[in-house]
């Protein structure tokens, strides 16, 4: 099967067996499954944070359970629940469109509404984790259903559970702050819109944008517009321009380490974190680098944003993920070598 319709990327790569999974009893059926029950797998959402590179063994499970309602409705919040197989972007305007606003600021963010914990989507001021209520999951090993809240989740930048693996010695039962990569599946997800709503506006561009149209209030529609208009005109389109968002992770250092790189890069881009350290803007170091436009092969780095990497083929001449991978290496050393900060890949890489 090719995967290169399943990932945003559009890299050629290929998967022995993909099951589409529109069911939590498909999830039950795989499990009882004399073969495939055995196999190691990988789930895939919209594929928009995944860098294949080579083709999967594993069996690779497309999650494509449908569903949302409004789960709630209290004084303080609207609890809203979607299944994982929904688009997330489809899901916000949904919810805008019913009269429950919140997701306003996370518009346009590519992929499910399942993928949405996993990496703690975020963008312009808001985190999924502050619209959070619980998810529901599939234990694999045991076929258990259970529900986690946020505290279970153990949310982080870009961040969660599931994002790291059990550790072997407490593979029994699922204790809070365990990893639980490869060993559940989220199935569903609640958030929570809380009640009055207010206008989120402590990003830059969004301050930007009241200012020019003279308003300090808002509406959640007018921000979703905002946001839409600002993602589209420096993010690419990953159904023209192949991509995975952002490439790398914004590092975080410490007051101290960030003093001393100011004191030789003055202009360095950073933001003081509630915990006390300071995140760098990954993307204006490799602009800082002179990396914008530069290729290896069908890899290139988006002339309008330097933290994004695209594909600048097409179909059969698409990039490999060996090309992004050569290409996102040596952005690293540039990076590493001019301020001594080591970049982490953002997207999965398989
Ligand atoms: N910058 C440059 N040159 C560049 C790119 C950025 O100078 O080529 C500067 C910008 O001018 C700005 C700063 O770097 O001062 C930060 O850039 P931007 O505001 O575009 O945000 P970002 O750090 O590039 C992060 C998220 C995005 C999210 C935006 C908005 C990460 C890794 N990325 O990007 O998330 O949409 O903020 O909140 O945290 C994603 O995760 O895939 C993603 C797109």
């Amino acid at each position: 099967v090719s995967l290169q319709p399943c990932n945003t990327f559009g890299i050629l790569a290929r998967a022995q067996t993909l099951v589409r999974v529109r069911s939590v009893d498909d999830l039950h059926a795989l499990r009882a499954d004399p073969v495939l029950g055995r196999q190691p797998w990988l789930v895939l959402g919209g594929g928009s944070n995944i860098v294949f590179t080579g083709d999967v063994e594993p069996v690779v499970l497309k999650m494509e359970l449908r569903g949302r309602r409004l789960v709630q409705e209290t004084e303080r919040a609207w609890i809203i629940e979607a299944a994982a197989g929904e688009s997330w972007h489809d899901t916000v305007a949904w919810t805008l469109a019913q009269g429950w606003p919140g997701l306003e600021n996370m518009a346009l963010i590519p992929g499910t509404v399942g993928a949405a914990p996993v990496q703690n989507i975020g963008a312009y001021g808001i985190e999924l984790q502050d619209r959070f209520e619980s998810l529901d999951a599939i234990d694999m090993a045991t076929g258990q259903a259970f529900t986690l809240d946020a505290a279970q989740c153990a949310f982080g930048y870009r961040d969660s559970v599931f994002k790291h693996l059990p550790a072997a010695s407490t593979a029994e039962g699922l204790p809070r702050g365990m990893g639980l990569a490869g060993r559940a599946i989220i199935t569903q997800v609640r958030l929570r819109l809380p009640k009055p709503w207010k206008p989120a506006l402590g990003y830059l561009e969004l301050e930007r944008r009241c200012a020019q149209e003279g308003t300090t209030q808002p509406s959640a529609q007018q921000i979703f517009d905002w946001v839409c208009e600002i993602r589209r005109a420096k993010l690419p389109d990953p159904a023209v321009i192949g991509n995975a968002g952002s490439f790398f992770k914004n590092p975080t250092v410490t007051p101290e380490q960030c003093a001393d790189i100011i004191a030789r890069e003055p202009k360095i881009v950073h933001y003081p974190m509630p915990d006390g350290t300071i995140k760098l803007a990954a993307g204006w170091m490799i602009d800082a680098c002179g990396w914008k436009g530069k290729t290896v092969g069908q890899a290139a780095v988006y002339d309008k944003q330097a933290l994004v990497l695209v594909n600048r083929g097409r179909g059969e001449n698409s990039v490999t993920g060996g090309e992004v991978m050569t290409l996102a290496k040596a952005i690293q050393t540039s990076v590493y070598e001019r301020f001594g900060i080591r970049l982490e890949p953002e997207p999965l890489v398989v």
